[in-house]
């Protein structure tokens, strides 16, 4: 949605299915809600008065046919108090106006909302993120659904410029927020699909045909017998109890100059998660088959960065494998080598991310990056302490971090550091191999990236935990979210200056 376009000129006389316009609390009338008004001889001030809307957040007043506007219908939506307007109400607006034309009548739609002011937003961002709010609403899932949703007669957005000036900023912003959201719904995609249809080697497809479909992606797949041969004694330990075999993915795109380093992007492809042999509670097991959602996000950025043609090189890496419980899965107390060459005591067969994502790390050196970061629904204790809002983020470099934090700010999917100290390290100590894959019950997001921390130590990396925010559980809204394709197409338009 949301297709292409911007519109500027005056209001009263532009072609649209609905006008949708936004009605401060504030007494007195100003913007692109005083135009119509004026417009239409005081219809809408007449509306005010007689207790139809009062600009309170998210109430809503569709008006027909109003004289003097050549707009079938005007949608008055409450937008609160001026001075409270942030990314948050502003995304509630959006959710109110997306399920109000949704159901209504119009077939196209104009939003004047750029014109709104957005606490510490400028004209680009603030429309960016009218756009992927938009899109984020109008997502749906029902592959697999014998009976479909009826298709909404919306058929396309367009926004509106006050100024011609400002098209050219409207424009951008809608171009960036289609890409960001082409490949938030592709990772919602993959992460709301079954297990039993997304299985590693369907990732693995998923991939050749991303490639095919954008000639600037080279796409390679590692089979088990490749990672036997590199030692990935660790990674192969988590598939060892499963009929489907591991896929180590990678994708490379070349938009920089060839002597730039890359950056890279390493997620977990945990395509289920029963626990293995430490098998996990019956409950709510369903929800493991997000566990591929970091996995999900690399496809999801990569599909935004090479739309964007950034000029910049990425190398993505994913881990996809299934954790099973069988006769051949690895046991607790088993000890496995890592392509590191660091032996691992598998203390619990649960904490199968890391040891995914441990010889995929070492993996990564070869390709002289210029930072990792690597994505993962890797810890329950993340969800314990972040909740489902901000994504754990850890690492051994200050300045990428930042990089981080700040990319989650702008795209308005934000993360949290947590501490990397080195006092956590001896937690992972085991008495008869050189680490443990678990750290006991305390602090367990911190332990997991020390885990990580071991096989990271040739470049700066940074290590995203998702736990909490790549899907909501439960409910009507249950579902993978998209995220953090938003903070990470971010961290990479600002590498791409
Ligand atoms: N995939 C899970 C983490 C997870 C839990 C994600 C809940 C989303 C929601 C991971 O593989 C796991 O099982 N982690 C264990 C680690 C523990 C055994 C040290 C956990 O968090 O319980
Ligand atoms: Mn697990
Ligand atoms: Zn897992």
């Amino acid at each position: 949605m949301a297709q292409g376009n911007v519109k500027h000129g005056t209001l009263e006389t532009i072609k649209t299915g609905c006008l949708v316009v936004t009605l401060s609390e504030a007494k007195t009338l100003t913007g692109p809600v005083k135009m119509l008004d004026n417009a239409c001889n005081g219809q809408i001030s007449a509306a005010i008065k007689q207790g139809d809307i009062s600009g309170k957040a998210g109430q809503t007043l569709m008006l027909f046919g109003l004289p003097g506007i050549t707009a079938q219908r005007v949608l008055v939506i409450g937008s609160g108090k001026d001075e409270e307007l942030g990314d948050r109400e502003l995304r509630k607006l959006v959710q109110k106006i997306a399920a109000t034309l949704k159901d209504g009548g119009a077939t196209d739609a104009l939003l004047t909302l750029p014109a709104l002011a957005v606490k510490g937003r400028d004209l680009y961002s603030r429309s960016r993120l009218l756009v992927e709010t938009l899109r984020e609403s109008l997502y749906q899932f029902d592959q697999f659904k014998s009976k479909k949703a009826t298709p909404s007669r919306l058929k396309k957005c367009l926004l509106w410029a006050a100024d011609k000036a400002d098209a050219e900023a409207l424009a951008l912003a809608i171009s960036h927020g289609q890409a960001i959201s082409d490949g938030t719904d592709l990772t919602r995609t993959l992460g709301n699909l079954p297990g039993n249809v997304c299985t590693p080697t369907y990732l693995a497809k998923e991939a050749k045909a991303l490639g095919k479909q954008y000639k600037e992606l080279e796409i390679e797949v590692l089979e088990e017998k490749d990672m036997k041969a590199l030692g990935m004694g660790s990674l192969l330990s988590v598939s060892a109890g499963s009929a489907e075999p591991a896929k180590l993915i990678r994708f490379s795109y070349q938009g920089g100059k060839t002597k730039d380093k890359p950056h890279m992007l390493v997620g977990k492809g945990i395509t289920f998660d029963t626990g293995g042999i430490s098998l996990k509670p019956g409950a709510a097991m369903d929800e493991m088959k997000y566990d591929m959602c970091g996995a999900a996000t690399v496809f999801g950025v990569v599909k935004a960065v090479v739309s964007l043609q950034l000029p910049i090189n990425l190398v993505c890496l994913v881990v996809a494998a299934e954790n099973m419980p069988s006769s051949t899965a690895t046991k607790p107390g088993d000890i496995v080598t890592s392509m590191s060459g660091q032996t691992i005591e598998v203390l619990n067969t649960d904490a199968e991310g890391r040891l995914v994502l441990c010889d995929a790390l070492t993996y990564a050196e070869r390709f002289k990056p210029a930072s990792v970061v690597d994505i993962a629904t890797l810890t329950g204790a993340c969800v314990v302490a972040l909740g489902a809002h901000t994504s754990g983020l850890l690492g051994n470099n200050d300045a990428l971090i930042e990089q981080l934090l700040d990319a989650g700010k702008q795209a308005d999917d934000r993360a949290w550091q947590l501490p990397l100290f080195d006092e956590y390290q001896e937690q992972l100590d085991s008495p008869f191999a050189d680490i443990a894959n678990i750290g006991g019950p305390k602090a367990g997001t911190i332990t997991a990236a020390c885990f990580l921390s071991r096989f990271t130590k040739a470049y700066p990396w940074a290590h995203l935990d998702i736990a909490g925010t790549a899907w909501t559980s439960g409910g009507k809204d249950k579902g993978a979210t998209g995220r953090p394709v938003p903070l990470l197409t971010q961290y990479l338009l600002n590498q791409a200056g």
